[in-house]
């Protein structure tokens, strides 16, 4: 028997210094789609994910937290709702997963920079950067803000530490060959500026070690000496399949990967520095790096300090896993950045998922029942012709097809083009062209939503005596061409297209790749079975003001302690804001109103000559005599209003946070210098 065909795919290993965000989650569905996608070819697949748990930001966080590096990354990693929850929660097939403090990874990474260290390319001196005395940190040029210390902004002194180098130089000339004369990165565009960004201008020997922290994996010939994490993350290529350690044995059988998939940003490091240390250990390289682009929000990269990250697990419990990852691989080509927005995720699941695919699978199964009570009877299948047909289309993926007979313009048409979709949604998924392949689907499901349009169905059924089979043999040209759409969308909706093919009564090989390539695998006598509704249509206002609640609170989880409300993302025009009239007030008599927990009534100068009173619910906070003579700040051209019988002609304005989980307000007060009456701006 043949051998099978192995094919290996990464992920980048992820960061675990916060919780991961949609952009994340991009990359790992799309290398679950591949993986997938090679397994139903029939490859043995190796899928590897993980996560890559060293470094200063790891350490520097965990202090923050008050807990260990170690304790801090696993509540990240398997903690509730961490990485492990949110690949389970998504469906991913990865064979396995690294985490870079696993012990087999620790003594191999020792072992492969010793082994650079043994022939010569790793090599001691010193690193040359700048030092903050007061913060005891050392910095490299590029780290510092302005010129200073990026953690306190004091001014910085040359220093130098002790530290091994790679030999990255030696190897310049071997990777810009590789990179320029190969099809080792893509896509193509990544290779200009990789060459004429980081190679032509000089490509200098890279500092692999440093003595300034210690969360990391020590040189073991040089204690003090930590590995760079960037030489500790990319081996974790070769250590989760056995290189360098006994956990696992699979070296020889996966080596060298077909495919790296990596964000643009790390493309550097894929392309460059990881290409020259496996030439350094005498390794092959992989087979190709592919670089994708990067979800983007309001056009600019989500990121936790800018608080614009959008939580894939509010996505998924609101709209279904299977609809999320269509979403993330249909909407965007791999290869680019895209705009996430909560609006686009909606009309793709409504146009796609629910009018296009879960019509007419729920049109074609209904109206199997209606006609056929679920079961088509003998003589619906495939004609001779029509087999013939199908696999002429499906070893020329251009032929077109032309039947002769009733209504057979049309079934020629929807079977020619079913029938060579395998073909093409092969040649897309090979150059990890998603978008392209789910285009090739949609593409025939709106074929056979407009074929039942033209046979209409309810037609025929008036007079089965005479359309009967005629009717019967539409309905099964449905059933096939739902059949090969729902085997080629298993990797990207694997729960969805299983149950598309449960409910058509597709029997387990007439699910299989080869099928999707032979029309007229199903039973000529199929029998249906009617389920739930795939993808109910979403209301778009509905959601989309349930998603900003949940965002809001999402925000609010994620203050600290002190309970400071987020900032509103809405913008104000500046015409609006300027209508608002804040004014310096001075308190000339306060007292609580009566039978009121909350309410002080101000008598204030606002500098007009008219007394003008505001009530304000400050008296948990305050005692009315300690305000009177302050300066304060209202806003004066609100519309006045009652509040316990009398009149509030403003409002006073208050800080508001919270305080050991209750609500404080503290007044604004001015310096007493500022006339009353002044307006603020
Ligand atoms: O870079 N859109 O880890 P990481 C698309 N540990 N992709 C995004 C994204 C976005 N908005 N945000 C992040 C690291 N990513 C290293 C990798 S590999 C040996 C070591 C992608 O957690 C990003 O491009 O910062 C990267 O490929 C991946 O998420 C992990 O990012
Ligand atoms: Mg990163």
């Amino acid at each position: 028997m043949e051998a099978k065909k192995r094919f290996y795919i990464t992920t980048p290993i992820y960061y675990p210094s916060d919780k991961l965000h949609i952009g994340h989650t991009y990359c790992t569905v799309a290398t679950d789609a591949m993986a997938r996608y090679k397994r139903l070819t029939g490859c043995e697949v190796m899928f590897l994910t993980g996560t890559d748990e060293h470094g200063q930001k790891i350490e520097d966080k965990a202090r923050e937290a008050g807990i260990t590096p170690q304790q801090f990354v696993d509540n990240i990693v398997t903690g509730d709702r961490g990485i492990l929850d949110l690949w389970k929660l998504m469906n991913i097939s990865n064979d396995r997963f690294i985490r870079t403090t696993d012990a087999y990874h620790v003594t191999a990474i020792q072992k492969i920079f010793r082994k650079m260290y043994d022939n010569g390319d790793i090599y001691k001196g010193t690193y040359k950067g700048k030092y903050c005395k007061p913060c005891e940190s050392f910095w490299t040029e590029s780290q510092l803000v302005d010129g200073k210390c990026p953690d306190c902004g004091r001014e910085v002194q040359d220093a130098e530490e002790e530290a091994y180098f790679f030999r990255l130089s030696k190897y310049a000339d071997k990777v810009q060959h590789l990179l320029e004369d190969t099809d080792f990165l893509e896509p193509r565009s990544r290779v200009n500026e990789m060459v004429n960004n980081f190679i032509k201008p000089g490509l200098e020997d890279l500092c692999v070690s440093r003595t300034s922290f210690t969360w990391g994996i020590p040189v073991d010939f040089d204690p003090g000496h930590v590995v760079y994490v960037w030489v500790d993350a990319l081996s974790n290529y070769i250590t989760a399949l056995g290189y360098g350690n006994d956990q696992y044995h699979d070296y020889e059988t996966f080596w060298p990967a077909d495919v790296h998939f990596v964000g643009k940003e790390i493309v550097r490091f894929h392309s460059i520095i990881w290409p020259a240390m496996l030439m350094s250990l005498g390794e092959p390289l992989p087979k190709k790096v592919f670089g994708h682009g990067w979800l983007l929000l309001d056009g600019g990269k989500m990121s936790k300090s800018k608080g614009n990250v959008v939580d894939p697990y509010i996505l998924a419990e609101m709209f279904g896993v299977d609809a999320l990852r269509f979403f993330l691989l249909r909407t965007f080509p791999f290869g680019s950045d895209g705009n996430f927005s909560n609006e686009a995720l909606i009309q793709t699941i409504n146009v796609d998922l629910a009018n296009d695919l879960g019509n007419l699978l729920s049109r074609t199964v209904s109206m199997v029942g209606k006609y056929f009570g679920g079961t088509l009877p003998q003589g619906s299948g495939a004609s001779q012709a029509e087999q013939a047909l199908a696999a002429a289309v499906a070893g020329n993926a251009d032929a077109s097809g032309s039947l002769s007979g009733e209504g057979c313009q049309f079934d020629g048409e929807l079977i020619g083009l079913a029938a060579g979709l395998r073909s093409r949604y092969e040649d897309a998924m090979e150059h990890f062209a998603f978008q392209n392949a789910l285009t090739e689907i949609f593409k025939v499901i709106g074929r056979a939503n407009k074929y039942i349009d033209e046979n209409a169905p309810w037609v025929l059924a008036k007079d089965m005596e005479a359309n009967g089979s005629r009717l019967a043999h539409v309905m099964y040209n449905l059933l096939e061409t739902l059949r090969i759409c729902a085997i080629l969308l298993t990797p990207f909706i694997p729960t969805s297209a299983a149950e598309v093919l449960r409910q058509i009564g597709a029997c387990e090989a007439c699910s299989t790749w080869e099928s999707a390539a032979a029309w007229g695998s199903l039973s000529g006598t199929v029998t249906v079975q009617r389920g739930d509704n795939l993808f109910p249509r979403i209301d778009t206002d509905k959601a989309l003001e349930q998603l900003e609640a949940a965002a809001e609170a999402a925000r609010k989880a994620a203050l600290p302690g002190l309970g400071i409300e987020p900032q509103l993302e809405e913008k104000v025009d500046f015409d609006t804001f300027c209508k608002s009239d804040f004014r310096a007030v001075k308190v000339k008599a306060c007292e609580a109103v009566k039978k009121s927990a909350k309410l002080l009534k101000f008598t204030l100068d606002d500098g007009t000559g008219v007394d003008r009173q505001i009530l304000s619910g400050i008296a948990m906070w305050y005692k009315p005599e300690e305000l009177v003579g302050k300066t304060l700040m209202a806003i004066v051209n609100l519309p006045p209003r009652k509040m316990m019988g009398q009149e509030s002609q403003g409002m006073l304005i208050s800080a508001v946070h919270t305080e050991k989980g209750e609500e404080a307000l503290n007044l604004i007060m001015l310096d007493d210098k500022i006339p009353a009456g002044a307006k603020m701006c």
